[in-house]
């Protein structure tokens, strides 16, 4: 069961993303399921010859003219949950290795395209009589959280996500957008390596039960896939 009846998803087609593909797709919804390669993406081809109700749309979440092309494409349809999901850990580098455009490459992914996504599919979610955006963050982006340090680049990318979504939460919630952070857990996918402790399956059972219980009282808010809120 789900009230989520068109979901858009970025990066799906594999990992996290494809298990939001599957997990929708086997309710019968209508999934629009974006990647960058689809010539690439078996998976989800297999998907759509099996299932009518996806849809696969080529988008590179950091090419503007596709954004736009993806905006055109869905003018006037209503799209009630918008998973911006697509990301990269960017370089695994010594520290004192940062690499300036290696950075800004992670941030263009991680910060900027999904709040552009969501910018530019707002008036379809505004149709939706329940629109949800959810960006996909993680806890390592939780500066409460860092114990440990390193991996700047990602967590700095995934703190940025965190404050930009806030204030896209806000500017946006008079639409009656409600827009969430989430942390998938550690997953077992090519990002989180096979010694994570969960697999895509339980992480997306746990944070689709997460968006079902998303209303206007949590617009802003950062959340586990338990349900738990988690620190900024
Ligand atoms: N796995 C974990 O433990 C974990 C923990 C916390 C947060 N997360 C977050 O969860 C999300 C999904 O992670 P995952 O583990 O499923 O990662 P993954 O297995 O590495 O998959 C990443 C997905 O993002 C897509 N992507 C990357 N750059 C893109 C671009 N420019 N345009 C369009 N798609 C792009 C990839 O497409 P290609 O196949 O074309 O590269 C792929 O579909 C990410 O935002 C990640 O930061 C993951």
């Amino acid at each position: 069961m789900s009230r989520f009846e068109t979901v858009l998803i970025t990066g799906a087609n594999r990992g996290i993303g494809l298990a939001f593909v599957k997990h929708y797709s086997g309710l019968a919804k209508r999934v629009i399921a974006c990647c960058r390669v689809p010539e690439h993406a078996n998976e989800l081809h297999s998907l759509e010859a099996s299932c009518p109700s996806v849809e696969i749309h080529t988008l590179d979440v950091t090419d503007n003219k596709q954004i736009e092309a993806l905006k055109l494409a869905f003018n006037g349809q209503v799209i009630d949950l918008l998973v911006n999901n697509a990301g990269i850990y960017g370089p695994k580098q010594n520290e004192s290795q940062l690499d300036k455009a290696l950075w800004s490459q992670v941030f263009e992914v991680n910060v900027m395209a999904p709040i552009l996504i969501g910018r530019a599919l707002s008036k379809n979610l505004a149709l939706s009589p329940h629109g949800v955006i959810a960006n996909m963050s993680s806890k390592m982006g939780s500066i409460t959280d860092n114990g440990s340090g390193g991996a700047s680049i990602y967590r700095s990318s995934k703190a940025a996500l965190n404050a930009a979504t806030k204030s896209f939460a806000l500017d946006h919630a008079g639409l009656g957008i409600t827009t969430v952070l989430l942390h998938p857990g550690w997953v077992q996918t090519d990002m989180g390596g096979q010694n994570a402790l969960i697999n895509t399956q339980t992480s997306v059972k746990g944070l689709s039960e997460v968006l079902e219980q998303v209303n206007a009282s949590k617009n802003g808010h950062f959340y586990n896939y338990d349900g738990n809120l988690i620190p900024w």
